[in-house]
């Protein structure tokens, strides 16, 4: 069986929803930034912050190539996954995309108490999330299907992920 891969927004929800649609498929749930910090035994925010974030996109493109050699997993991804082609290709042969939606003020408020996204630590992250939102659409809209998280809760969300994933599979 094909992977699921969970696409979105910080805050849009993808662990949570992978966390409760992995065991009602059997399938193993992989979150791919906790993957990263144990393998490089540092947080996020100090990979981010002592080798750069273009060295934490490489990570994540390896986890995915890794990943991608495998079957029956639900992967959350993390918010900036969708910008690599690298990632893009392994995730079409091995998997169906489904991307998590949610709006700005959502994320901003979902993401407001947490301290460990690097990109959201700046002055006025709302108009850092206006913005990446702004500049990623294009890319979370390349998933085989989307659903909508506002006002909505995780039960609902992973329902309709798993719809989804099936009627993919099916096809
Ligand atoms: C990022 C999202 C984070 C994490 C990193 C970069 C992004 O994951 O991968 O801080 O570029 O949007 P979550 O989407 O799980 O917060």
């Amino acid at each position: 069986m094909k992977n699921l891969v969970l696409v979105g927004f910080m805050g849009s929800g993808k662990s949570s929803v992978a966390r409760r649609v992995a065991p009602q498929l059997e399938f193993e749930m992989i979150d791919s930034d906790s993957l990263i910090e144990r393998r490089a035994g540092l947080s996020i925010s100090q990979i981010f912050e002592t080798r750069g974030e273009e060295h934490f996109r490489r990570l994540e493109e390896q986890i995915m190539t890794e990943l991608a050699d495998r079957n029956r997993l639900v992967i959350a991804t993390g918010g900036g996954a969708v910008l690599s082609a690298v990632n893009w290709a392994n995730w079409r042969r091995s998997a169906v995309v489904i991307a998590l939606d949610v709006d700005s003020e959502t994320a901003f408020e979902r993401t407001r108490h947490h301290q460990h996204r690097p990109l959201l630590q700046g002055e006025d992250p709302l108009a850092k999330i206006q913005h990446l939102l702004a500049q990623r659409e294009d890319f979370y809209s390349r998933a085989d299907a989307r659903v909508d998280t506002v006002g909505r809760t995780v039960e609902q969300v992973a329902r309709d992920v798993l719809d989804l994933y099936e009627r993919r599979v099916a096809d």
